[in-house]
């Protein structure tokens, strides 16, 4: 049976960070997906997805990138606003790209100013525990609400040594010390991507804010995807945590070659799709 929509012809009411905390302590989970131009955030909002994520994976997923670390705010700042005027009802968040932040809490609100202002999206996300606490305070107290990511955090692939489960063993701990900093800090909510699931569940009852899932398990308060890898257009093989929901690759593979095919047979474009004189 198909999904129905939650759209019905009105303007659904919009999500905002306070609604995500309200669906925690209702125990109703929250479904994020990342998106990166009109169409899809169109087709995701009227879906009833309550997050979208303009993620800097369209480092690795549109501009061809071989990881999220090149993308500059100039190059994310057009896919924020595509997103942003095309939902309706979801909650936009807009990652801050490596070394937006980093210098420090200055450095952190100057950019995520800059982010909000251009994008048009409401929210900011940045990763890191204890290290980045200083840039979230900052960005809360001038207004700009902040979601964490921790635990895999891609804008350190090179020092984690790769694509890895993080906080296993003794490392569980200092992961719960930094999702409680996290939320200190300030946060509205929080991703935890490629964490052990017990250790996600544990941190989810021990925060307030709600957390979001990617390789998590299944306790945390909501789940993020790649939408790419949710709809099977990425070319590489989707990882273990990963569902995919849709062959988007193979339907546009199919549809391009019967395309190639009539044009190269002059069976397109047929009477129909000409003009008279
Ligand atoms: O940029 C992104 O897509 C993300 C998700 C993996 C959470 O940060």
């Amino acid at each position: 049976m198909e999904a129905k929509p939650v759209s019905s012809g009105h303007t659904p009411k919009k999500v905002r960070t306070a609604t995500l905390l309200a669906f925690k302590e209702q125990g109703r989970k929250i479904s994020c997906l990342t998106s990166y131009d009109q169409q899809t955030a169109e087709i995701f909002d009227e879906a009833g997805i309550d997050v979208l994520l303009v993620g800097d994976s369209a480092a690795d997923n549109v501009l061809g990138y071989a990881s999220t670390l090149p993308i500059t705010i100039e190059e994310l700042i057009p896919f924020g606003r595509a997103v942003s005027t095309a939902a309706k009802r979801a909650l936009v968040v807009i990652d801050m790209p490596f070394g937006s932040y980093e210098p420090g809490a200055d450095a952190a609100l100057a950019n995520g100013i800059r982010l909000l202002k251009t994008s048009g999206a409401a929210a900011v996300k940045l990763e890191g525990g204890q290290r980045s606490v200083a840039q979230i305070k900052k960005l809360v107290e001038a207004g700009i609400p902040v979601m964490g990511h921790l635990g895999f955090t891609p804008q350190s692939v090179n020092s984690l040594g790769g694509f890895k489960v993080q906080g296993r063993g003794p490392a569980a701990q200092t992961l719960i010390e930094d999702a409680l900093a996290v939320e200190a800090a300030g946060a509205f909510a929080l991703v935890l991507e490629m964490v052990p699931a017990p250790l996600a569940a544990e941190i989810s009852a021990q925060l307030k804010i709600p957390t979001i899932g990617i390789g998590a398990g299944s306790a945390t308060d909501g789940q993020i995807l790649v939408w790419t890898d949710f709809a099977g257009l990425s070319a590489f093989k989707p990882r273990t945590f990963v569902k995919q929901y849709a062959n988007l690759r193979t339907t546009l593979l199919d549809a391009a070659s019967t395309y190639r095919q009539e044009v190269a047979e002059g069976a397109f474009p047929a009477p129909q799709h000409s003009f008279d004189s």
